[in-house]
């Protein structure tokens, strides 16, 4: 099997602002197996549905997972309360991450918590990666040297424009030059990136985010509008076929 469940050790547990928690949990065989842009479901007592978080960093020789995660409702307000040294029973590695080539020059466009799963494509990427992460204001950019650290250029917007490029991260990576494209973030910003990737004319992998029960294809929570090669449209599974998609199959 792919994916296994394990109860594994918080190793850190920062607050990355008012309400982005940063945990590393140390989980060997599950690292060993993920790549960017799976995920995991995480599980948390008295909730009969796990949470499905993307991993945002995988540190083999460590054997450690990084998850980076917003309080939305309950389920992520619980979580945020875990502290260092407990354990977490999570489901991983998940779902199809991005197909990464560290020979081509990739765009990686990611909006507020869809930045964190495109960190493990960064680290990878390397300097052929040009991150441009975009934000509502400076009091939301997060991972920023952490991007910078992997040697991507990394750019950042906010709508605001209280930090860095003031508008949308399309607007700003229209400059540059890329062969690929990797995106994360909402539906808007995903439409305006699958636009310049075709005006390109270079491949564009897009993450989609869709309410999840099961995250394994068993309960068709998650199913979503999908193109196949002759622009047929049916319904398929965002944890079981995606999360990550050819952004020419989805419908946005
Ligand atoms: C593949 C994938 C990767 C994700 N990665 C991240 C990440 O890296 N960081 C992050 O902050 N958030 C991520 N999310 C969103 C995160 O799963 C939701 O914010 C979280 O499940 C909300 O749970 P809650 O109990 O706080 O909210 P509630 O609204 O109380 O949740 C109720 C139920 O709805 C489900 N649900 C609610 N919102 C979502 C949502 N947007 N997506 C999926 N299920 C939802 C919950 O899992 C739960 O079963 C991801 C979602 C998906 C599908
Ligand atoms: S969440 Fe159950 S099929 Fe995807």
């Amino acid at each position: 099997m792919k994916y296994d469940s394990k109860r594994c050790k918080l190793l850190k547990a920062d607050k990355l602002t008012t309400d982005v928690y940063d945990f590393t949990l140390d989980c060997p065989e599950l690292a060993a197996k993920a790549v960017p842009g799976q995920f995991a479901q995480i599980r948390l007592p008295g909730h009969t549905l796990r949470r499905p978080i993307s991993i945002c960093g995988i540190d083999r020789e460590r054997g450690t997972l990084r998850f980076v995660f917003q309080i939305r409702g309950q389920g992520t307000a619980e979580l945020a309360e875990f502290q260092q040294g407990q354990e977490l029973e999570i489901l991983a590695p998940l779902g199809n991450g991005f197909p990464i080539d560290p020979d081509k020059r990739t765009l990686l466009v990611g909006g507020g918590i869809g930045v964190p799963p495109l960190l493990g494509c960064a680290s990878v990427l390397g300097e052929n990666a040009v991150a441009v992460l975009g934000f509502r204001s400076k009091s939301a950019v997060i991972l920023e040297q952490d991007f910078e650290k992997t040697g991507a250029k990394t750019l950042i917007a906010t709508d605001d424009g209280s930090y860095g490029f003031h508008g949308l991260v399309t607007a700003f990576a229209e400059k540059e030059e890329f062969e690929a494209v990797f995106a994360c973030g909402p539906a808007p910003m995903l439409k305006a990136v699958r636009v310049l990737a075709e005006q390109r004319n270079v491949p564009c992998f897009l993450s989609l985010e869709e309410r999840m029960a099961c995250g394994i294809g068993a309960c068709l929570g998650c199913a979503t509008p999908l193109l196949d090669e002759n622009g047929n449209q049916y319904f398929g599974h965002v944890c079981k076929d995606g999360p990550v998609f050819d952004s020419r199959r989805v419908v946005l």
